[in-house]
């Protein structure tokens, strides 16, 4: 028992003195830890925020929610071991660091423009094929609660990024993916996996001259204080998955689980609405600072760029299987261009 709730405990059982040891227990608030490594004003921020307001009024406050924002707990690699080890009750990691826990197949949603929409991304996270996802999560002792939506990856660098070639030698941050290690390598560039809660120090200090990240990131992390470019390349999304111990999970109180699943699905609900929105206001918000030099791919541009990284989506077909390539090009609707 943390001194917090010990002292609740205390508390209620001084202020009724003919409560029962079995009363006192049940009046104990389970302590759910919820640790992220972006801002309170970031879309999962505000989602943690709003799921402790949601989970402790729907469970009568049987469940107390701590929330510790921007890796004060836990940086990326080891609140994904804190959560196996039952250190910690909740997480929203991107799903692209999922690979450490053994489970490579999430990589394959960093296959650049795979998802670079939302019609396509909602379309992959709803299909059928994600129960198999989930399944490969559960046998690491990690439940799968809900998928979130952050929308589409931009680049930001210290130097404009139009053309592929331009990103020939520079450092760039990527997250624990391979397949984000093989798209920067085909880009020309250095991989670097950075936690999150070091990018801004990294870019500081020149250890990383670029990374890819969602607008609402850039704008509250305040990257682009340390970055001069930033290019709207759609070239990926950032996805997470709310996770939570498998044992922790089923072994709670049967007159809990009820709230805390309403919690999870209305808290679903408001991210996936409260993103997009984030991303827009937020790159609005980047222009305005004047900070950093903003540039829209063109479509020839663009075209450029799914032509140079087309041919990691061949050579994760070693990685994945073809068929099982073919199966996520199905499930997200993705029509790879013909060569
Ligand atoms: C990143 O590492 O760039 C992101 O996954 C951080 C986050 O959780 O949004």
């Amino acid at each position: 028992m943390n001194h917090v709730t010990r002292r609740a405990a205390l508390g209620i059982a001084a202020a009724t003195p003919f409560m029962t040891l079995g009363e006192a227990a049940h009046a104990d608030p389970i302590v759910i830890k919820f640790s992220h490594v972006v801002s309170p004003d970031a879309p999962k921020g505000k989602a943690a925020l709003l799921f402790k307001q949601l989970a402790e009024k729907y469970t009568d406050g049987k469940v107390s929610v701590e929330v510790y924002p921007n890796s004060s707990l836990y940086k990326d690699k080891e609140e994904l071991e804190a959560l196996q080890l039952g250190s910690v009750q909740l997480l929203a990691p991107s799903i692209s660091k999922f690979g450490p826990l053994g489970v490579k197949e999430f990589d394959v949603f960093d296959l650049p423009f795979l998802m670079s929409d939302d019609a396509h991304a909602r379309q992959m996270m709803a299909s059928p094929m994600m129960a198999d996802f989930n399944k490969k999560l559960e046998d690491k002792g990690v439940e799968p609660l809900a998928y979130w939506d952050n929308g589409p990856q931009l680049y930001t660098a210290n130097v404009p990024l139009i053309m592929p070639d331009d990103f020939r030698g520079l450092k760039m941050r990527i997250q624990g993916s391979k397949v984000l290690d093989a798209v920067a390598r085909q880009l020309g560039a250095l991989p670097q996996i950075i936690a999150f809660g070091e990018l801004y120090q990294a870019l500081q200090t020149g250890v990383a001259d670029g990374e890819d990240n969602v607008a609402s990131n850039i704008w509250t992390q305040k990257l682009y204080d340390v970055q001069k470019n930033l290019t709207v390349s759609n070239h990926g999304r950032l996805t997470y998955s709310l996770i939570t111990n498998v044992k922790f999970w089923n072994g709670l109180p049967a007159d809990v689980r009820p709230g805390l699943d309403r919690a999870v699905k209305e808290t679903t609900a408001f991210f996936n609405d409260t993103a997009a929105k984030d991303n827009e206001d937020a790159l609005n918000q980047i222009k305005a600072s004047g900070k950093v030099q903003v540039h829209v791919l063109t479509d020839t541009e663009k075209q450029a760029w799914i032509a140079k990284l087309m041919p990691v989506h061949k050579e994760m077909e070693g990685r994945f299987g073809k068929d099982f390539i073919e199966k996520i090009y199905k499930a997200s609707g993705f029509v790879p261009p013909q060569s």
